[in-house]
Order: C-alpha cells, then structure tokens, then sequence
C-alpha cells in the first residue's frame, strides 16, 4: 500500500464532553492532540455560572497535564440579562452558550421548556456578538426528533439574524438543506454520522457503545453528511460530540447515551477522507472553517496522521475509571504519528 500522510495545523473539536473528576483526568489527555475543543457544560450540576465555568477550565487544564489544548468553554443556557451575559463574556476562556431543550439528553432536566421565555436573552446574545448552540430535537418520536425541530431553527435564524447560530451533531439530510437556506447557521456533526446508521445501533444484535442522542438516521442521511463533510462544507465544522460514560452505565439496562470517540476522531477521519480521496479538505473540515466562521485563533500545534493502522484498546482504563471507545479491540487504517 502507498504510504500517505497528512498533517493537520491546529485540529479542533467543535463539541466534547470531558466530563468532570476521574472521568476527566482519564479522557482529557485522550483529546489532547486536538489544539483546543469546544466543552459541554452539562455536568451535575451544569456550569450555569462564571465561577463554575472558571473553575471547571482549572480542572480541565490540570486533566491535560501542560498539553497544548484551549478549552473554548460554553455555558448551559439559562435566561439570563445584559450584565450577567457581559460577565460571562469577559470571563476568559467563555466561548458561548449550549442550550438544551428541557430532558432531551444527559443531564439536561434544567433546559429550556419554551423558547419564548429565550426571547430576551437571545436578543442580547445577539447584539453581544455572543454564539449560541443548540442541542436541536423536540420530544416527538425519536426518528424524527431533529426534523421536527428544524421549525425551532427556522424561527431562531429568522428572529436572531445576527445571532451566531449553530445546529450542533446534526444527523439528517433535511438538517443539511437548512444549512444552505439559512447563510446565518452554521452545524457541527460527529464522527459517527459520518458512518453509522440506525442498522449499526440497533439493526442486529444492539450496540449499546453506538447509541447516542440524537439516534443514528438513515442511509441517505449518513450519505448527506458524509458527502458534505467531504466538499469542505464552509459552514459544517467537526464536532466529535465525544460523550464517554462508564462501562457499567453503557452496558446496562437503560443505556446511557453517547458514544466515545475522542481518541479515535482523527485517525478515523483521516481514514474516511482518504478513502474517498478529500484529504485535500480535511483541514477544513476539523479547524479552517470554525476558524473562521468565529474568529478562532488556535494555539498553533500540528499533528502528522499516516495510514499505518492503529490499534484500539477495548477500553481505556485508569483513575478507577473504565471507558469502551468507538472501534474497541479493532484497528483503523490511519493512526497519529508520535
Ligand atoms: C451526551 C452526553 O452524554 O453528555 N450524549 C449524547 O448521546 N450525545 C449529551 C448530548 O450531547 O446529547
Ligand atoms: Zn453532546
């Protein structure tokens, strides 16, 4: 096989969960060759406040043990007025804000059941310059969670035109085409909608390791993603939406959802974009485009990717921890050179 390389400037993750405690300092250093990553807020209880958000980037610095890696920290979303949303922007590190429908994923309960009561904070969001990012899935059925809340888009883009939108870990075709109606939204997606169906999860014997929210789609919605990816869709940035959950609250009755990717992301990726010839376009994909759709300017790290294959441990282990990735006890094509 012809040796290939390729090396990234800067990759980011635009949507992580490191979590918090031993589960942070186990997966911290597993993101580390990323150059910096957009993190969740939604610990128990979530980061609703500076101080919290201060102190959860402390405890993620010192997981990341001198790593280059800038934490872009969110705030779970909560109405809040114009001198709370100042101080929140002048905190260092603050990035923007998650807001999640009210229980529709981990650790959401203290979400937004309706929008309007969003009305003014959103308006002042949007005149701060302050991003807003949108877990988007309405509590219909679960297939059709994320169509249904494309309405909710719709609104948000046309009332907020000057709002930094983003549609986060979309997973269907239809979120696609909204990209395109709507110059003011922009979209993360993951690495798994990028090769998984609703088959993979659930088609055969069940995979609880693939099950997240939101659920996996259809062929022609994986398809749509894919190929997006792959163009170098300026508005579609990576996300890996790596969620790692212990093993026993994964292979469990009434599994918990998320799929942990953080140390396969970019080996994988670059494998995908390989394989379909779009290695040109990776870097777009994992750092250009959210650069400068926000005006980022990462801490300068570049990570060399070959296709020599790399073998995945069938769980990551220490601090009393045990976490199962996605590819566990497989190997992938490509692997990061040390
Ligand atoms: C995430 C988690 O575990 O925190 N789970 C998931 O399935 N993606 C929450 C989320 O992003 O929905
Ligand atoms: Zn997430």
């Amino acid at each position: 096989m012809r040796a290939m390389e390729i090396t990234l400037n800067s990759p980011l993750d635009m949507h992580l969960h490191l979590r918090d405690g031993d589960m942070l300092k186990l997966t911290a250093p597993l993101s580390a060759d990323f150059a910096g990553a957009v993190i969740m807020p939604n610990l128990v209880p979530p980061v609703t406040t500076p101080e919290m958000m201060q102190g959860y980037a402390e405890r993620i610095e010192a997981a990341l043990d001198g790593a280059a890696f800038t934490p872009y920290m969110t705030l779970f979303f909560t109405a809040l007025g114009e001198k709370e949303l100042l101080a929140a922007r002048e905190t260092p590190g603050f990035f923007g804000f998650k807001l999640y429908p009210a229980g529709i994923t981990t650790n959401s309960e203290g979400g937004v059941s309706d929008m309007a009561q969003a009305d003014t904070t959103l308006h002042l969001m949007e005149e701060l310059g302050i991003p807003l990012l949108v877990h988007g899935e309405s509590h219909g059925f679960v297939m059709d969670r994320e169509q249904e809340f494309l309405a909710v888009y719709r609104h948000l883009a046309t009332r907020y035109p000057k709002l930094k939108l983003s549609m986060e870990h979309i997973t269907t075709a239809a979120a696609l085409k909204l990209l395109d109606e709507f110059p003011n939204i922009c979209a993360t997606v993951t690495l798994q909608h990028l090769i998984i169906t609703l088959d993979d999860v659930a088609g055969g014997a069940l995979r609880p390791h693939l099950f997240c929210k939101p659920i996996a789609k259809r062929p022609e919605d994986r398809d749509a993603l894919l190929q997006a990816a792959l163009s170098g869709h300026p508005r579609l940035f990576f996300g890996s939406d790596s969620a790692p959950h212990p093993r026993c609250r994964k292979e469990a009755c009434g599994c918990a959802a998320g799929v942990f990717t953080g140390p396969v992301a970019l080996p994988k990726l670059a494998e995908i974009f390989a394989t379909h010839g779009a290695l040109e376009n990776l870097q777009a994909f994992v750092s250009d485009n959210a650069c400068k759709w926000y005006g980022l300017a990462p801490v300068q790290k570049q990570i060399t990717l070959r296709n020599t294959p790399m073998s995945v441990p069938a769980a990551y282990r220490s601090y009393g921890q045990e976490v199962v990735p996605m590819y566990a006890g497989e190997s992938i094509g490509w692997s990061v050179v040390r």
